[in-house]
């Protein structure tokens, strides 16, 4: 473990005004996206897609700090043969990948689930360092509804994302923890505050008892946010009042920065609740790690045709500069108007 690269890695993955683009989708994840597009999903198209963002110049210098991969992406070449991992690197950025097998019913608690894939996990890392990942991440999915989460579901992700932690760091690897509470259901702000609670005292305990060194990890947590299904609607200054509360009472200060998922908020409201968030003076620095929230807009500019990439890129260019001045807490809504 070369603790003097996590550390270092684990500053640039949070350097100031900058954050973390998550295109790691699984090919089936991808697929429903391109699904919605009208794009088949294939390796050309993938391929192609994820190329022109990372060649956005623009965005991946000033604003993207690292990026998330899959399995299939770090092995990619451009269509000119140039690795996409070079043109991440190129730009200044952090390649990662995501390491985790998807989620699983979890065993005699119905409506509950975990993340496999520690499975022969030592000996992929190796590898994927060999490829060029500096970053790894792995999510645990905690859903939340009438009797669940339970402590056992709550016990059996942390348990895991500790021992994934434990790996990556073995590898010289930062390891992005990320344990999401969804926000699909119909449960109020509070309810979001006492599960994310439960589960972030649960998670730094099982770090702690695997000794991971903190100082070379990244959180990756959900905001504090009504669910979906509620009805409700929280202010982003209301989010962010109780979720900097929340972070003061769990997350350590040895951690050097926390990354957001966008969870299925939508493009700005995401960048109005980490700029809200921003507002307030915490230890850490505080920023973003979005998939949808970065990408939805040039998907559908993007809608599978070479003619649009120029279009696609401002969109993901302009996404990107709104998300980095939110990490400053410098962001306007005025200044959405492209
Ligand atoms: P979203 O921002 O779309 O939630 O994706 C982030 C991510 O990487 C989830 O694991």
């Amino acid at each position: 473990m070369d603790k003097d690269l996590l550390v270092k890695t684990a500053k640039g993955m949070v350097a100031r005004g900058k954050g973390i683009l998550a295109a790691d989708e699984s090919s089936g994840t991808i697929k429903r996206r391109f699904d919605a597009i009208n794009v088949e999903s294939n390796a050309d198209t993938r391929r192609d897609y994820r190329e022109f963002m990372f060649r956005s110049k623009d965005a991946m210098k000033k604003h993207i700090s690292g990026v998330i991969l899959y399995d299939e992406t770090i092995r990619q070449k451009a269509k000119d043969g140039t690795p996409l991992v070079k043109l991440i690197q190129q730009s200044g950025s952090i390649p990662g990948i995501k390491v985790d097998a998807g989620v699983k019913p979890l065993q005699n608690y119905p409506g509950e689930v975990y993340t496999e894939g520690l499975d022969g996990l030592d000996k992929r890392m190796e590898e994927y360092f060999a490829l060029g990942a500096r970053f790894a991440k792995w999510r645990a999915v905690i859903d939340i509804g009438a009797g669940f989460p339970t402590t056992a579901c709550i016990r059996a992700n942390n348990q895991a994302l500790a021992r994934y932690a434990a790996i990556c760091q073995e590898h010289s690897i930062v390891p992005i923890v990320e344990p999401e509470v969804l926000m699909d259901g119909d449960h109020n702000i509070e309810r979001c505050y006492e599960v994310t609670e439960a589960v972030l005292k649960s998670l730094y305990a099982e770090l702690f008892d695997a000794r991971v060194f903190l100082e070379g990890t990244i959180l990756k947590p959900n905001m504090v946010v009504p669910g979906k299904k509620s009805g409700k609607k929280a202010t982003p200054e209301q989010i962010a009042e109780m979720t900097v509360k929340l972070f003061r009472q769990t997350v350590p200060v040895a951690v050097p920065g926390i990354a957001f998922l966008s969870g299925g908020q939508g493009d700005v409201e995401a960048t109005a609740n980490l700029n809200a968030i921003n507002k307030h003076d915490m230890p850490w620095t505080v920023t973003f790690s979005y998939g949808r929230a970065l990408q939805a807009a040039p998907q559908k500019a993007w809608s599978g045709k070479a003619g649009n990439i120029p279009t696609a890129q401002a969109a993901f260019t302009h996404r990107a500069r709104m998300n980095g001045l939110a990490a400053r807490g410098d962001w306007k809504k005025e200044l959405e108007k492209m």
